[in-house]
């Protein structure tokens, strides 16, 4: 692996970006429920989104809503959606996402990064432990809410 780097989103990174592969089985882990509903009520100037490149790869994305405004607590710093090309998963570029994006939320003086998402087979709940984050409660929909406390 070269030396990964974030880049912002752009006319260049984004046909890559949604061209990524996910594995079998992942798809449904994407997008949960609670997303979708809050995302018709998200402010576009609190997300922050990037593309993770090796050398000149796209190999992942990540994105993040920091809001302290956001009424729903876990919403006001909230990772938003992280993937990693299938095959590129599983050497470390998650891991480095998560580090930036905490890294970001530091330099916004957030106190904490929530995630949410569907414990299950395939799914990111083991991913989102090894990187540190602790489930704290769930949403009305069942999906787990995670933290890492900063
Ligand atoms: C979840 C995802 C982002 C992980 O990215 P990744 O680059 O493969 O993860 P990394 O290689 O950085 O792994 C970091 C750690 O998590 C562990 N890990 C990652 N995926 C895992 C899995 N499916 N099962 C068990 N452990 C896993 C790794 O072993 C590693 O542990 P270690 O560093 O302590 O040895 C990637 O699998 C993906 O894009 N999945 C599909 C999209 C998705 O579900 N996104 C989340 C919801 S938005």
């Amino acid at each position: 692996m070269g030396e990964l780097r974030l880049v912002e989103l752009s006319a260049s990174t984004i046909v890559a970006v949604n061209n990524m592969s996910l594995k079998p089985g992942q798809e449904q882990y994407l997008a949960p429920v609670s997303y979708g509903i809050a995302a018709t009520v998200v402010n576009p100037q609190t997300t922050w989104q990037r593309v993770v490149v090796d050398g000149d790869e796209v190999v992942g994305f990540v994105s993040a809503n920091f809001d302290p405004d956001e009424p729903q607590e876990h919403f006001q710093s909230v990772l938003w959606r992280i993937n990693v090309d299938a095959d590129d998963q599983g050497r470390g570029v998650g891991r480095f996402a998560v580090a930036q994006l905490l890294e970001e939320a530091r330099r916004r003086e957030m106190h904490r990064v929530n995630v949410i998402y569907e414990a299950g087979e395939g799914g990111p709940e083991l991913f989102f432990e090894r990187v540190g984050f602790t489930p704290v409660g769930e949403t009305e929909y069942g999906e787990v809410i995670a933290e890492i406390r900063l």
